[in-house]
């Protein structure tokens, strides 16, 4: 498994539409798990193909604590089909925008449709952390970020600071 760089915001290859995976083969199922090895090396819960400067509709979550057993899912093309009208507030993170954090509110409940690592096809309801966590993934297919959901003066405000810390470590 190789360990692959995690891309840090503001950077245009977050900002893409990905495309579908056509054929679930042993390229995307060793892909997956560089994914999950990077997600894990990085101290995060999820991950989606954009972050590691990859197209594919595909993101790795898990939400085991660290003394628990790990949990990993994998989900291929997963698109939200049905959002419940009950709310619920996050602080969220991301390892592409590292040290910041922000109140999102999103919905509580989702249904995900998905393909597996076999290809074979799922659904899944989540609520709750898992909720949220799957949504921030899959905003990532899309080129959307937590911040694109919070005002843009704090959006504007990350932003900034994660540009100077770039410029910071490449001087
Ligand atoms: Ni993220």
């Amino acid at each position: 498994m190789t360990l692959l760089p995690i891309i840090v915001a503001p950077d245009p290859r977050l900002k893409i539409e990905t495309r579908p995976v056509e054929a679930v083969d042993d390229d995307l199922r060793a892909f997956l798990d560089d994914m999950l090895e990077t997600m894990y090396a990085a101290d995060g819960i999820g991950l989606a193909a954009p972050q590691v400067g990859d197209e594919r509709s595909v993101i790795v979550i898990d939400l085991a604590r660290q003394d628990e057993d790990p949990a990993p899912m994998k989900m291929i093309n997963p698109e939200i089909v049905w959002y419940s009208d009950e709310e619920r507030v996050h602080d969220e993170g991301c390892l592409s925008l590292p040290e910041h954090y922000a109140e999102v509110v999103r919905p509580d409940g989702i249904r995900v449709t998905y393909l597996d690592e076999t290809g074979a096809e799922q659904q899944l309801e989540a609520e709750g952390i898992l909720s949220t966590c799957i949504q921030h993934e899959i905003d990532h297919l899309h080129g959307v970020l937590f911040v694109d959901h919070v005002s843009s003066i704090k959006r504007n405000m990350i932003l900034r600071k994660l540009k100077k810390a770039k410029k910071q470590a490449a001087a």
